[in-house]
C-alpha cells in the first residue's frame, strides 16, 4: 500500500511516503522552498500545500500520484469547532477549517491524476501520536502527545497495543500548554510557533521566582488533563523587545514557564503510567521538542524508556498520518531507525555539483584523518553527508562541527549562524564514550531530544558544548551506522583526547537548513567556514582563497 501523509494545516509543512509500511521518505517543505518553517503560522495560509516536499517524495520512489492508494492529510476537518466556542479568539480560524474541508480537491490539482477521494483526514493528534507509537522500535507503549493546538484539542494521552491507539484522555482547548508556551515566547520577543526553543535557552539564565504563581493557575487535573490558560504576561514584565539584550526579569519568567512546563508533564506522565503500566513512553508534538523536559520525564517517572519521535513538532504528522492510515488498513508496522529521510546524491553527483561551480575539491583516501587535522587545529567544518535529517536537529548529515575545547567557539558557532549568545550548541560524541562524560539522560541519545549533566571534570574539557548550567544536548554517535562521521570523532580523538566535537545544524542566519549541494556551496560561500565535506569530496578555504597554509 502506498500512502502519501501530509501536513499543511498550521506550520512546518511537510510531506512523507510510506510504502507497504516501510518509511520510504520525509522531508520539511523550507527545505526546498528556503523559506523557514515553509510558511507563516496563520490560517489564511493553510491552503498552501508542500508541493515541492510532495512531489519530490513520489520522486525519490518513482511513483505517480496515480499509483497512491491514499493521501493521508493531518487534521481533520469535521472534528473541529467555531474558533469563539473553542474559547480562542481568531478572526480568521474559519478560513483554516475552509482551507482543510477543500484540501482533497487542493490535492488533486497539485498532484495531477490523483483521485480526491483517496484523500483521507487523520485527527492531528492521532497523527502525532502515529508518528511516537507506530514509529518507535516498540509493539507496544503509552503515548503522550501536546503540542499548540489540533482540531479542538492540544493534548492526547493513550496506549498503543500492536499497532492500535486507545485514547485515554484528551485536553480541549483553550487550555493548551503549547499555546501558553507560545504566548510566552512572543511576549519574550521571539517569533512563536518558531522560536519555543529560545525560551527554553533563555530559562537557564533566570530564576523561578513566579513559579508559585505560575502553580495556581497552569496544572494538571489529576484525571490526565489540565488546566492552562495563557495568563497576561504583563503581570510579572513588561513585553520584551528583541534588541539583543536578554536577562533579569524576562529571564526569571522563561524560567518560571519553563520549570512550571516540566512540572505538569512529568505529572502527566506519572498518570498515563498508573493508567497503562507501560514499561515504555512514547511522545510527539511539540513540546516533545522541548529537551529539558523530556530528560525530567526520563528521570522522574516510572517508565523505563522514553522514546521521542525526531520531528515531533507538526512536520513529523505528515509521517503519522501516513502510518496512522497504513495502520488502519493493517499494514506492518514499521520501525523508524533514523531521522535521515530527506534527499540524498551520489558521490559522483556531488562531484559534478563542484566541478560545475569550479570549486577545486579533492577526494582523499584518509578523509577522516583530514578532517581531524583541520579541527584540532580549531577549523570549522561544513559537514554535508547522505540523507538530509527529517525534523528540527541536524545530526550529521547537514552540521557545522567544530572543536568542543575552545570556549570561544560558542561565540564564533552563533556569529556564523547570526543568532543570540545565550543559544547552546550541543556535543556529539562516541556512543562508547557517552556516558564516561555524560549523565542525567538516556544513552544512547541519537536524535537529540534530551539534556545530559556534562561530569564536573569534563566541564573544562569541553567548555564550548556546556550550556550555562552545566548540561548539554547530547547526539551520541555510533560509528557502526556512521561510519563517515564516527571515523572523524575517532581521529579527533586521537589527536586531542576528546571523543567530542560540537554541532549545530548546517545553516545561516535566519535560513533554513542546508538541503541540497547548492544551499552547501552558497553557505560555504557566504560564511566563516574553513572545510567543506561533500560525501567523499573536501574542498578548503585556503585552497580557494590563499595559500596553503605551510
Ligand atoms: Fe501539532
Amino acid at each position: 500500500m502506498r500512502v502519501l501523509g501530509v501536513n499543511a494545516i498550521f506550520h512546518d509543512p511537510s510531506a512523507a511516503l510510506v510504502v507497504d509500511g516501510e518509511i520510504v521518505a520525509a522531508a520539511e517543505e523550507e527545505r526546498f522552498s528556503r523559506r523557514k518553517h515553509g510558511k507563516r503560522p496563520v490560517p489564511f495560509a493553510a491552503w498552501e500545500l508542500p508541493e515541492l516536499s510532495m512531489r519530490w517524495c513520489l520522486t525519490r520512489a518513482g511513483l505517480r500520484p496515480a499509483d497512491l492508494d491514499v493521501v493521508a492529510y493531518s487534521f481533520d476537518p469535521a472534528l473541529a469547532e467555531p474558533a469563539r466556542d473553542m474559547g480562542l479568539s481568531d478572526p480568521w480560524d474559519h478560513l483554516r477549517l475552509t482551507y482543510a474541508e477543500h484540501a482533497p480537491r487542493f490535492l488533486a490539482t497539485a498532484l495531477p491524476g490523483l483521485d480526491p477521494d483517496r484523500v483521507q483526514f487523520v485527527p492531528h493528534h492521532v497523527a502525532h501520536a502515529a508518528s511516537a507509537g507506530l514509529a518507535a522500535p516498540h509493539r507496544r507503549s503509552a503515548v503522550l502527545v501536546l503540542d499548540g493546538r489540533g482540531e479542538r484539542a492540544s493534548h492526547l494521552a493513550g496506549q498503543y497495543l500492536d499497532g492500535a491507539l486507545e485514547v485515554l484522555a484528551s485536553q480541549v482547548l483553550p487550555h493548551s500548554l503549547g499555546l501558553v508556551y507560545e504566548s510566552l515566547t512572543e511576549h519574550l520577543g521571539f517569533l512563536r510557533s518558531s522560536d519555543e526553543y529560545k525560551v527554553m535557552a533563555l530559562a537557564s539564565y533566570g530564576k523561578p521566582k513566579f513559579l508559585e504563581e505560575l502553580r495556581e493557575i497552569i496544572y494538571a487535573d489529576g484525571r490526565g488533563g489540565f488546566v492552562a490558560e495563557a495568563p497576561d504576561w504583563t503581570r510579572w514584565a513588561p513585553p520584551r523587545v528583541d534588541n539583543g539584550s536578554w536577562g533579569g526579569t524576562h529571564a526569571d519568567l522563561a524560567c518560571s514557564m519553563q520549570q512550571r512546563l516540566e512540572e505538569v508533564l512529568v505529572d502527566l506522565a506519572h498518570w498515563l503510567h498508573d493508567q497503562t503500566g507501560e514499561r515504555v513512553l512514547t511522545m510527539a508534538g511539540g513540546t516533545a521538542l522541548n529537551c529539558v523536559a523530556n530528560s525530567r520525564i526520563w528521570r522522574e517517572t516510572a517508565f523505563d524508556e522514553v522514546w521521542v519521535q525526531p520531528a515531533a513538532g507538526d512536520a513529523g504528522t505528515a509521517l503519522g498520518a501516513a502510518l496512522a492510515s497504513g495502520a488502519q488498513h493493517k499494514e506492518p508496522a514499521t520501525v523508524m531507525t533514523t531521522a535521515a529521510l530527506g534527499r540524498s546524491w551520489r558521490d559522483d553527483e556531488l562531484a559534478a555539483w563542484l566541478r560545475a561551480a569550479a570549486v577545486p575539491f579533492s577526494t582523499p583516501g584518509d578523509l577522516a584523518e583530514q578532517v581531524a587535522d583541520v579541527l584540532a587545529a580549531d577549523g570549522v567544518i561544513a559537514w554535508f553527508d547522505g540523507r538530509s535529517e527529517f525534523g528540527p536537529r541536524a545530526l550529521g548529515h547537514r552540521s557545522l562541527l567544530a572543536h568542543p575545547g575552545r570556549p570561544e567557539n560558542l561565540e564564533r558557532l552563533n556569529d556564523v549562524k547570526g543568532r543570540e549568545q545565550f543559544r547552546p550548541v550541543a556535543p556529539m560524541v562516541l556512543l562508547d564514550d557517552a556516558d564516561t562524560i555524560f549523565s542525567g539522560g538516556p544513552i544512547p541519545s541519537p536524535y537529540m531530544l534530551f539534556v545530559h549533566d556534562v561530569k564536573p571534570d569534563w566541564q573544562e574539557r569541553i567548555p564550548a558544548a556546556v550550556h550555562v548550567d552545566g548540561t548539554a544536548r547530547i547526539q551520541t554517535v555510533d560509528p557502526r551506522t556512521q561510519p563517515r562521521l564516527g571515523g572523524v570523532i575517532e581521529a579527533f580523538r586521537r589527536r586531542t583526547g576528546l571523543p567530542v566535537v560540537i554541532n549545530t545544524s548546517l545553516n545561516t542566519a535566519g535560513r533554513p537548513m542546508v538541503d541540497d549541494p547548492r544551499d552547501a556551496l552558497e553557505l560555504f560561500g557566504s560564511a566563516p567556514v574553513d572545510l567543506l565535506v561533500m560525501g567523499p569530496h573536501l574542498v578548503r578555504r585556503a585552497g580557494l582563497f590563499g595559500p596553503e597554509p605551510g
